[in-house]
């Protein structure tokens, strides 16, 4: 298992361009699904989770085609429309080949994905989404099973606006002749590029961005190109890190709009922050000031970004709080800031941060993709060097994170085993 070696204390300084974003990018690439003809993708961030997905495509019987930045999803004559656990299990996003899959073929059999380090994370909204198309759900060996002798457009609320489940079942919708309604729809920015795809592929979706989606599905649609918007969340992580080692970055090719929450509380924690169309610059002087945040669906502060300003407020000056309002077990970086000398105290959803002057150095290990991207942050800003280890966690949503962070003047080696 790699690991990466990080001399902290040396601020980020520099110019980078943002990646395409992991979490619009995983279900387009899927809603391929929908289509015969070919789908072609610019700006696939080169992760371990788009392999993965790539590669349940193909097993789906789908050809794929996948160099640099670059993927094509071509036809084939037949599409299985059973998901391999071996590949379900190593990335909870697969459940989103059961709407397209079901809409098309009026069946679909996919395992359950477990729980992991960051909570429960059920399927039960995306599952009563379906039955509300007219669709059976049953479970076997692991397994859901969907069916439907025919499926019919339908009024769908919500019980909480995942974004999964809107996803799901907009792919879905958008195979299904007549005008869906998804309600307390999840108002996530991967909901508008979707969206965006969807169009392309001839479906009609408007309210993308609001608490109320329409989906007019087609019973035939088309391929398309289409070019994978920034990742906000690498975007996020990359100035949260700044941030924190006091250094001056500029951001370009991002989506700042996507982006409100997180740069109006590195504001307030004392970035200074200019944004100029699609680039973001910050530079930060001194020590953060304390600030306490609330994670909450878009366009709240973003639960994927809590870790990292954890470890910036660990730094801060003064007492904040984090509560964390969408995953019931996403604290565990925590005990490991802990580990670096943060001062946490957990108590189930809220963690109080009194912040030190300083971090230091030590072996640590990620339990999650965003809780070792806290683990980064601390690393650079920490006096002295840590070892971050299970880093594979980290490469299945930031590409060649080491190599970025020397570009902008880090000391980060990866340590391969
Ligand atoms: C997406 O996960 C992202 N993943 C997550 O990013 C992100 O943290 C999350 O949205 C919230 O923004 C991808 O886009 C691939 P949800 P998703 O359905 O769709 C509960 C990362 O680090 N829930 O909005 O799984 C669920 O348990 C990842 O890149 C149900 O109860 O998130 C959770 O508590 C991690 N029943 C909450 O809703 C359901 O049927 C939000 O989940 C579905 C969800």
């Amino acid at each position: 298992m790699d690991k990466f070696e990080i001399v902290g204390g040396k601020p980020l300084r520099g110019v980078m361009a943002a990646n395409g974003s992991k979490n619009a990018a995983l279900p387009i690439l899927i809603a391929s699904l929908l289509t015969d003809e070919a789908c072609e993708f610019t700006r696939v961030p080169a992760l371990r989770d788009i392999r993965t997905t790539l590669r349940l495509l193909e097993t789906l019987g789908k050809k794929v085609h996948h160099a640099g930045h670059r993927a094509a999803v071509l036809a084939s004559k037949t599409i299985k429309t059973r998901a391999d656990y071996h590949l379900v299990k190593q990335m909870r996003a697969s459940i989103l080949v059961a709407g397209p899959l079901l809409a098309r073929f009026k069946r679909a059999r996919v395992p359950i994905p477990g729980g992991c380090a960051i909570g429960l994370r059920p399927i039960d909204i995306h599952l009563s989404g379906f039955e509300r198309l007219g669709a059976r759900t049953s479970y076997s060996q692991g397994d859901v099973l969907l069916s439907a002798d025919s499926l019919h457009p339908a009024r769908i609320p919500l019980s909480f606006p995942s974004v999964g489940a809107t996803e799901n079942l907009m792919m879905a919708a958008a195979a299904v002749e007549g005008t869906t309604t998804i309600e307390n729809a999840a108002r996530e920015p991967e909901i508008d590029a979707l969206g965006e795809f969807l169009r392309l592929m001839g479906a009609e979706v408007s309210g993308t961005g609001t608490r109320t989606i329409r989906v007019r599905g087609r019973a035939v649609l088309r391929g398309g190109r289409y070019e994978i918007p920034a990742d906000r969340i690498e975007s996020g992580t990359f100035l949260i890190a700044a941030a924190a080692t006091r250094g001056d970055l500029l951001l370009e090719k991002a989506r700042p709009s996507d982006l409100k929450a997180v740069i109006g509380a590195l504001e307030r924690v004392g970035a200074k922050i200019l944004v100029q169309g699609t680039s973001i610059h910050l530079r930060m002087a001194g020590r953060p000031r304390a600030a306490s945040i609330k994670t909450s669906p878009h366009p709240g502060f973003p639960t994927d970004l809590q870790p990292p300003w954890m470890a910036l407020m660990s730094l801060a000056r003064g007492k904040s709080l984090v509560r964390e309002t969408i995953f019931e077990k996403r604290m565990l970086h925590a005990a490991e800031l802990a580990r670096m000398g943060a001062q946490i105290h957990v108590d189930g959803d809220q963690a109080r941060i009194d912040g030190v002057a300083a971090l230091n150095g030590a072996p640590v290990m990620a339990s999650d993709l965003r809780a070792g991207a806290a683990l980064v942050v601390a690393a650079l800003a920490a006096k002295g060097e840590t070892v971050i280890d299970r880093v594979y966690h980290i490469d299945r949503g930031y590409e060649r994170l080491e190599k970025r962070l020397r570009g902008l003047g880090a000391r980060v080696r990866r340590l391969s085993s």
